[in-house]
């Protein structure tokens, strides 16, 4: 890993799942330890790279040397992220967004009794199709965790949400443990690297976006 990579470049990360509120004490979340997002904000760092780490919901220390900012749903971290961005070089969204949200949360505690109830949900903006379809774009990096189909899914995504980079994961290889397997995929086709702990990966694929990373100011 050639040191300070990154340095002189800003960096905007988004890690953790978000919680939608359905009342006060209640809400719909994805599961998601924070650890990949996290490990990159240090490979991050690492590299030299100022580092803003939008957080959702974890249970993990903030890493040293990164600007975090803790938010709860995906309207607060996309407010977070676009307050973030001016200035970035790169944005990475590793953050498992819920796609849906409720309409509106209740105001007080959901009382059951014995009729079954609904809940009207609505679609969560997509943040990183947002970032990297928006005018003067960081370089954007996106992960796609499937449980089948990796190649097709995550090649899809990069191509729908115009990401020069996607890291792809299969589900049971990477879900809340501390090791990973995935796959890099980018203009030059796939590259599949050897599983390692969640570290290892996040300065792998930091070393590649970084050689993918056009050259700029102070480079
Ligand atoms: O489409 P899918 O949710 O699988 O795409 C995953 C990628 O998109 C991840 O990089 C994730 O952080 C990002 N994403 C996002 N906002 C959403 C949904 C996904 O930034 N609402």
């Amino acid at each position: 890993f050639t040191p300070k990579r990154l340095a002189g470049r800003k960096v905007v990360i988004t890690a953790g799942p978000t919680f939608e509120a359905i009342d006060p004490v209640r809400g719909i979340t994805n599961s998601s330890s924070g650890k990949m997002g996290y490990a990159i904000a240090t490979a991050c760092v690492r590299a030299g790279a100022e580092v803003v780490l939008v957080s959702g919901p974890v249970m993990l220390p903030a890493p040293l040397g990164v600007r975090r900012v803790s938010v709860s749903s995906a309207l607060q971290m996309r407010d977070a992220v676009f307050a973030a961005l001016p200035g970035a070089d790169v944005f990475i969204g590793v953050a498992a967004v819920a796609d849906y949200r409720p309409v509106q949360a209740a105001e007080h505690k959901i009382k059951k009794s014995g009729a079954s109830i609904s809940i009207d949900l609505t679609p969560n903006p997509d943040i990183l199709a947002e970032v990297a379809g928006g005018p003067n774009a960081p370089f954007c990096v996106g992960f796609a965790a499937e449980s089948r189909d990796l190649d097709g899914y995550a090649e899809g995504k990069r191509r729908s949400k115009r990401l020069p980079l996607l890291v792809g994961n299969l589900v049971a290889d990477g879900l809340g443990g501390d090791d990973n397997t995935v796959i890099l995929y980018d203009d030059a086709g796939k590259h599949p690297l050897p599983r390692a702990a969640k570290p290892v990966i996040a300065e792998r694929i930091v070393e590649h976006l970084a050689s993918l990373l056009p050259a700029g100011a102070g480079q």
